[in-house]
């Protein structure tokens, strides 16, 4: 398998789309910081199946890393990433540099309302300014038809449907399920800080999901679930519980029951902050 062509600046990945455009193909984009897992060829895939040609962007954000956060450390892999976008058959990687993205006077700023507010907000409160302003960037530079995003960050998805929808953006957003361990424990980049023993108590949280969706859906109350989950959570060994919330799965407003839901929780092993989230079928 060869790898993909890589472009590092804007300029080039406009020529690249150009030549693309004019020969009538479709185009996908998968927007992504890098330390791919199968989780992001999965995504690869999607676009794939629904595109002629798959463009995939590395860029570790730093505006949407707050300073305490671990941005230094986010792994990078550019070689080993380029190898597994050869498996998945990808066409194009933009690998852009933090000056190519944010040039010198950089200025402006993308904040979406609606669905992001709270969950993850309340504990990062500059992260989806950050990622608007990236995947609008982003978005603009290569102009796809389409662009995927997973399930596994799904209030992202849902700020990036907001965000393109509100900016009258020419792309549809596709989201892409979760792609998990054997044990349920979703993929992420994240997962390679943990070692063996957090890695054990890092299963549970999908496990203790499942139960809660499971409540929630046979009718059970919404509060007592809820406290419930975190309770279980801190048992399974979390140090620290951000939230666990039951929203509307479309616009993430409080979850009333007889909507499709979706429960969504962040809680922390040691310094690793892990996120998942499930589907509750309306009662
Ligand atoms: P990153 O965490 O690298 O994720 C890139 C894309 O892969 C996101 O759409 C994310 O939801 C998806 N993804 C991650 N783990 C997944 C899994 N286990 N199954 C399915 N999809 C998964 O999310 C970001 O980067 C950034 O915020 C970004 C959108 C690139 C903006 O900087």
């Amino acid at each position: 398998m060869s790898r993909p062509d890589v472009v590092d600046s804007v300029v080039a990945l406009r020529a690249r789309i150009r030549d693309w455009r004019r020969d009538g193909l479709r185009i996908a984009m998968v927007p992504t910081m890098g330390a791919l897992h199968d989780g992001h060829l999965s995504l690869v895939k999607i676009a794939l199946e629904r595109a002629d040609r798959c463009v995939v962007s590395i860029f570790v954000n730093p505006t949407q890393f707050a300073p305490s956060e671990d941005l230094d450390k986010y792994p990078r892999q550019l070689e080993r990433d380029l190898d597994m976008l050869a498996e998945a058959q990808a066409d194009l990687a933009f690998t852009p540099d933090v000056s190519e993205m944010y040039a010198a006077g950089f200025a402006t700023k993308i904040s979406v309302g609606g669905p992001s507010a709270g969950l993850e907000t309340a504990f990062r409160p500059t992260f989806f300014d950050g990622v608007a302003t990236v995947v609008a960037k982003l978005l603009l530079q290569a102009a796809p038809d389409l662009a995927i995003f997973g399930e596994k960050d799904y209030q992202q998805l849902c700020v990036v449907r907001q965000l393109c929808r509100d900016l009258d953006m020419p792309v549809e957003i596709i989201g892409a399920p979760t792609i998990r361990d054997a044990h349920g424990l979703a993929m992420s980049s994240r997962n390679a800080y943990l070692d063996e023993a957090e890695l054990e108590i890092a299963r549970q949280l999908n496990l203790i999901l499942r139960e809660a969706a499971a409540a929630l859906a046979a009718g059970a109350n919404q509060q007592q679930t809820i406290a419930e989950a975190i309770r279980a959570l801190t048992a399974a060994g979390f140090h620290k519980v951000d939230y666990v919330e039951a929203r509307e799965s479309l616009t993430l407003a409080p979850w009333r029951q007889d909507r499709v839901g979706r429960i969504l929780a962040a809680a922390w092993l040691g310094k690793t902050r892990l996120i998942d989230n499930l589907e509750v079928p309306a009662v």
